[in-house]
C-alpha cells in the first residue's frame, strides 16, 4: 500500500515541477498581446503552418507554379489585423523577413523550368528553407503571453 502512495506523491511532485522548470529555462522574449488579439494571432500562425504545408506539397509534386501561387497569396501579405503595434521591432523585422522570403520563393519557383532541372530544384529548396528559417528564428526568440 505504501509503495503506490509514494509513487503517486512522487509523480505529483514531478508533474508540478515540470512547468516551473520549463519556464525558468525558457530564454524566449515574452510578447504581450491583448487577450482577444492573442487568439487571432495564434489562428494566423496555424494558417501559416497550413500554407507552408501546401507550399511543400506543391513542391513535392514538382508543381512550382502552384507553390509560388500559395506563397504569394498566403505567406507574402501581412495579416492586416494590426498586431504590429503590439510587437517589438525585432519581432516585426523577422516577420517582414518571412514575408520577403515568401516573395523571393515565389519568384524563384516561377522562374523554374518545366520540367524543373536539378539546378531549379536546388534553388527552389533553398528559397523554401529561407521561409521556414524565419518561422524557426522567430519561434526561437519569442513567445506570446
Ligand atoms: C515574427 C515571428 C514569427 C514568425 C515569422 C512565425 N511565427 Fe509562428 N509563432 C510566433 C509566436 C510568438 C508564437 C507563439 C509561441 C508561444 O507562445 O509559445 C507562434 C506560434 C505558432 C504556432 C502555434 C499556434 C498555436 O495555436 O499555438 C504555429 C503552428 C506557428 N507559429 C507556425 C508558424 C509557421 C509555419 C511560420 C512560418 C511560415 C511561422 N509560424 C512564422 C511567431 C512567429
Amino acid at each position: 500500500m505504501i509503495a503506490p502512495v509514494f509513487a503517486a506523491i512522487t509523480l505529483a511532485v514531478v508533474a508540478g515541477a515540470v512547468p516551473a522548470a520549463a519556464a525558468e529555462g525558457d530564454a524566449r522574449t515574452p510578447v504581450r498581446l491583448p487577450a482577444e488579439m492573442r487568439a487571432d494571432f495564434l489562428a494566423e500562425m496555424r494558417q501559416h503552418m497550413d500554407s507552408l504545408d501546401d507550399v511543400i506539397a506543391a513542391v513535392a509534386a514538382a508543381n512550382f507554379k502552384d507553390a509560388a501561387k500559395v506563397a504569394r497569396e498566403h505567406l507574402v501579405p501581412g495579416s492586416g489585423k494590426g498586431f504590429g503595434r503590439h510587437l517589438p521591432i525585432e519581432f516585426r523585422e523577422i516577420g517582414l523577413g518571412m514575408h520577403r522570403a515568401a516573395a523571393e520563393f515565389a519568384e524563384v519557383a516561377e522562374a523554374a523550368g518545366a520540367p524543373p532541372a536539378d539546378a531549379d530544384w536546388r534553388r527552389v529548396m533553398a528559397a523554401l528553407k529561407e521561409i521556414s528559417g524565419h518561422c524557426r528564428a522567430c519561434h526561437d526568440a519569442f513567445r506570446v503571453e
